[in-house]
């Protein structure tokens, strides 16, 4: 059973709005925010914006299509963007990032001493939420040169969308916090009551710090620490401005999300978090929703009529577990508009001898297989919509291939807009 339809989520009159000024694409790993905060980026500039895109990790060729594969930590111009608009794309380099937040912060020597400092390299290479920090570090310094009318910003591939606004005042906290003061402790103290102190600092080390465990790695915090002084208050500080930004008129935040359980669950989730810190959601972006051009032959009637076809089973195109997308050598295909496209399996299915009943059997099956998809697909999104029937929704259909070039993201972009209905 459908359940209310959500409204639709217009994406073109967010994008054109003077006043927004942020966007931010969150989501759970691998469901698209790279594509979409590009997509949208360059669809906002096409329509005349001045944009620039805060890309995190995107694959190679995409960076590559946007003239940003060589990783500098600056924004680069767009070429090739049709209209009056700029597009201005860049990679996030976090550990550029956080040395040019230790360069901006202490004096020549100091930053040097903590810069070469071996716990701070660990720390900057990669420590869990320095990626989600520096990126709202970066957000924070692109907004401060008000130098473009939107920044769209893509997060980092974390497990969970709730990471990109945990994890920068968790790494905020313990770099300002009385954990690193209890390990200074010792340096500043002195003595047996210093050696107390460290010692509770090391217990409550083991764990994430575990690794890095031992005589050398305890100097070298010291000495990290003793040079970081004059920046304690900093990163706390710095974390909670950006969070204020991010919950100022003029951010929008877009959730993307694949139609899948599990991240709907996730996204219904950081639904209700954005809600409670009163982050102004824009809507849902669902990505990679599948169609079909034969919606009206029910997966029922086309088995039951492969049976009366007489056809034997043969193998199961779609194997054990529900439909294969995309595979190499047969299965189901979406082409423009939502449209499947049947690729024939090989032998033995496709030889000159085989019967047509038997080919129009498996197709018949295929077809099946794809309708029953789309009514789980249907039944998860019914879900989300009971939970939350206030947020807005666009679809974007599941491509036939990755998107890698300007044309594709163009593609996604329309689609974007246009919410779903085809276009
Ligand atoms: N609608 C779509 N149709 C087909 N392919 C898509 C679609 N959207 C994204 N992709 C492809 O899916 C892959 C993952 O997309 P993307 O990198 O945008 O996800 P992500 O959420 O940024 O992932 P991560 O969490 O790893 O950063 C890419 O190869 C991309 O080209
Ligand atoms: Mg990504």
């Amino acid at each position: 059973m459908t359940l209310d339809v959500p409204p639709t989520l217009a994406v073109d009159p967010l994008l054109d709005d003077p006043k927004t000024r942020i966007i931010v694409c969150c989501g759970a790993g691998g469901v698209g925010k790279t594509t979409t905060a590009a997509a949208l980026g360059l669809r906002a500039a096409e329509r005349g914006r001045k944009v620039v895109v805060l890309t995190i990790d995107p694959a190679r060729r995409l960076a590559q299509s946007m003239g940003i594969d060589s990783l500098d930590n600056t924004p680069r111009r767009v070429k090739e963007i049709e209209g009056d608009g700029e597009l201005h794309a860049m990679m996030l380099d976090m550990k550029r990032t956080f040395d040019e937040i230790v360069e901006a912060h202490a004096d020549a020597e100091r930053a040097r001493a903590i810069l070469e400092n071996p716990f701070y390299q660990s720390l900057s290479a990669g420590f869990a939420g320095t990626q989600e920090y520096m990126a709202m570090e970066k957000l924070g310094q692109l907004r401060a040169r008000d130098e473009w009318d939107l920044i769209i910003v893509d997060t980092p591939p974390s497990r969970s969308a709730l990471d990109f606004l945990d994890a920068p005042s968790r790494l905020g906290s313990f770099l300002d916090g009385k954990f690193i003061r209890v390990l200074m402790a010792p340096a500043k103290v002195g003595g047996r009551a210093g050696m107390k102190f460290l010692n509770v600092g090391m217990s409550m080390m083991t764990g994430t710090l575990g690794k890095l465990l031992g005589g050398p790695f305890l100097k070298d915090v010291q000495t990290f620490v003793a040079a970081m002084d004059t920046m304690f208050g900093g990163f706390r500080t710095r974390a909670d401005a950006t969070y204020r930004l991010l919950q100022a008129p003029g951010t929008a935040f877009l959730v993307v999300a694949a139609p899948e359980r599990d991240a709907l669950r996730e996204a219904a989730y950081f639904v209700e978090r954005l809600a409670a810190d009163r982050m102004p959601l824009a809507g849902l972006v669902l990505n990679r929703v599948h169609g079909s051009g034969a919606a009206r032959l029910s997966a029922e009637r086309a088995l039951a009529a492969a049976e009366a076809l007489g056809a034997p089973d043969g193998p199961d195109p779609a194997g054990p577990d529900g439909p294969v997308e995309n595979h190499e050598t047969g299965g189901i295909v979406d082409q423009e508009g939502g449209k499947e496209e049947v690729r024939t399996p090989p032998e033995p299915h496709d030889s000159p001898e085989t019967p047509a009943t038997e080919l129009t059997a498996g197709l018949l099956r295929l077809h099946a297989e794809r309708m029953r998809l789309l009514s789980r697909e249907q039944r998860t999104r019914d879900r989300f919509t009971a939970l939350h029937p206030e947020v807005a929704v666009a679809e974007v259909a599941a491509l036939p291939g990755d998107v890698h070039d300007l044309a594709g993201l163009r593609d996604i972009g329309d689609r974007l807009a246009s919410g779903g209905r085809p276009v």
